[in-house]
């Protein structure tokens, strides 16, 4: 049975002191390689970087935009990227509680990144977290995750019992409902990638 929002939350609290060294996947680190690269932040632009865990992209992003806002349910990972962004002087980013579905934001978005977070929603529920981002009008929606480009015979890179992956047919659909074209995809495996989203109305 998938796990509740309180579940995964606790479960990645506990585990959130060795995240960072636990992430030494290929596909995870060339996920976060793409992320950032086509967030590519103005100078002046808030980021939202939702599922931002210990900060991964939020930190990566932050020398290059105005500020970026990271957002999680887990009260663990956000320390410990709080004390990450303070041990590295990073000043103009902002660590809090947030969801896909409600992301706790008040003012204008330009980019919304996020990381392997996603797939820890079901279908529908990923749709509804997709109009929720687009519902904040950023130009820019970058997507890395564990998603399924088609091979459903090999072996499962994620965890069944708590990962629920999308199809990128699902996900591409869900996006253009939105308002949003896909502009890039960026097949890492059969299994994971990231999908660029630009606002097309
Ligand atoms: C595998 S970690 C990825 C963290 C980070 N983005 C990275 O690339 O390292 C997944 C994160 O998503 C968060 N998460 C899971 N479901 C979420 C939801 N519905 N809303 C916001 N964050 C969620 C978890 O708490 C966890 O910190």
């Amino acid at each position: 049975m998938k796990k509740s929002l309180d579940e995964h939350a606790e479960r990645f609290s506990e585990h959130a002191a060795d995240y960072d060294e636990s992430q030494d996947s290929d596909a995870y680190r060339a996920c976060v390689d793409f992320v950032v690269e086509h967030a590519a932040p103005d100078a002046d632009d808030v980021v939202l970087d939702i599922g931002t865990g210990t900060g991964a992209i939020a930190l990566a992003l932050a020398p290059d935009a105005g500020e970026v806002l990271g957002r999680d349910i887990s009260e663990g990972m956000l320390d410990e990227a709080r004390e990450k962004a303070a041990e590295g002087g990073v000043e103009n980013v902002a660590f809090g509680e947030g969801r896909f579905r409600d992301p706790n934001v008040d003012g204008p978005v330009d980019v919304v990144t996020s990381n392997f977070a996603m797939h820890h929603l079901g279908d529908d529920e990923k749709r509804d977290a997709i109009d929720a981002l687009a519902a904040l009008e950023p130009r820019r929606i970058v997507l890395g995750d564990v998603m399924l480009f088609g091979d459903d015979t090999a072996a499962p890179f994620y965890d069944p019992a708590v990962d629920d992956p999308a199809t990128v047919g699902l996900l591409a659909d869900a996006f253009t409902d939105a308002g949003y074209a896909l502009t890039a995809v960026e097949m890492v495996t059969e299994q994971a990638g990231v999908l660029v989203a630009e606002r097309s109305v």
